[in-house]
């Protein structure tokens, strides 16, 4: 038997949030996902959790599982033992159970300017990119927006005008990339005082990232690049 020991909380009865525990036989090699899935539509469909892809692509997922933020459809049950608790994201206003309010996430996500700005003099036809340029921001492209290292961010949670790993990594993408024209306009967004040198080089955001990026290794890039820009 497994136990799923879930945050319940609904803003809109009130009333203090608690746990809930649900008991089931586990199939063998249940993701976390799977078991909310079971649970919904066997034991309590009230059981409110956010999932779209169920294959750690779309980022719906993240939540706190037993010690860590993990993405729900990448995570064993296995292998998190008998009793499992699941909380919501930390730092983000609770819609119900294990769904949070993504906006304030996606809103500084929104300030580094999450799009290609176009370079003085573009190129006749298209912008050509070369192996060597491309390797630059391999290492930053595979960030899927979970959340899990805005969670685990103790600074994120003291500081909600803090840009967080996610924007200041997704900054650095397109720093990085040999078509953007911005990097003088997003090195003055991240150099503000919401945005890198916010980072107290805690680390967690590294250490929870599902996709196994390192947010606070592209911070200290930044960091390198706001202190040493030449213009
Ligand atoms: Fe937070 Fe990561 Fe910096 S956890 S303090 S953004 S190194």
């Amino acid at each position: 038997m497994v136990e799923f020991n879930i945050f319940r909380y609904d803003p809109d009865k009130g009333g203090e949030p608690y746990f809930q525990k649900y008991q089931f036989e586990p199939e063998k090699g249940m993701t976390i996902l799977e078991g909310l899935i079971y649970i919904n539509e066997n034991l309590d469909p009230s059981v409110a959790y956010r999932a779209s892809c169920r294959e750690a692509v779309c980022g719906s997922c993240a939540m706190h599982i037993n010690d860590m933020y993990r993405l729900a459809c990448k995570t064993q049950s296995s292998v998190m033992g008998s009793e499992i608790t699941l909380r919501p994201l930390s730092h983000l206003p609770i819609l119900k159970d294990l769904v949070v309010d993504l906006n304030p996430f996606f809103d500084h996500f929104k300030e580094i300017k999450p799009f290609f700005i176009p370079k003085e003099t573009p190129p006749q036809k298209e912008y050509i990119q070369t192996i060597a340029q491309r390797k630059k921001i391999e290492a930053w492209l595979d960030c899927i927006l979970c959340g899990a290292c805005y969670g685990s961010c103790p600074v994120a949670g003291k500081d909600e005008n803090y840009l967080g790993p996610h924007a200041l990594l997704k900054a650095l993408r397109f720093v990085d990339d040999s078509r953007d024209g911005g990097a003088k306009e997003r090195i003055a967004i991240v150099a503000r005082d919401n945005g890198v040198f916010r980072c107290h080089t805690v680390f967690n955001c590294q250490k929870v990232c599902p996709k196994d990026l390192d947010p606070s290794g592209a911070i200290a890039r930044l960091k390198m690049k706001t202190v040493f820009r030449k213009y």
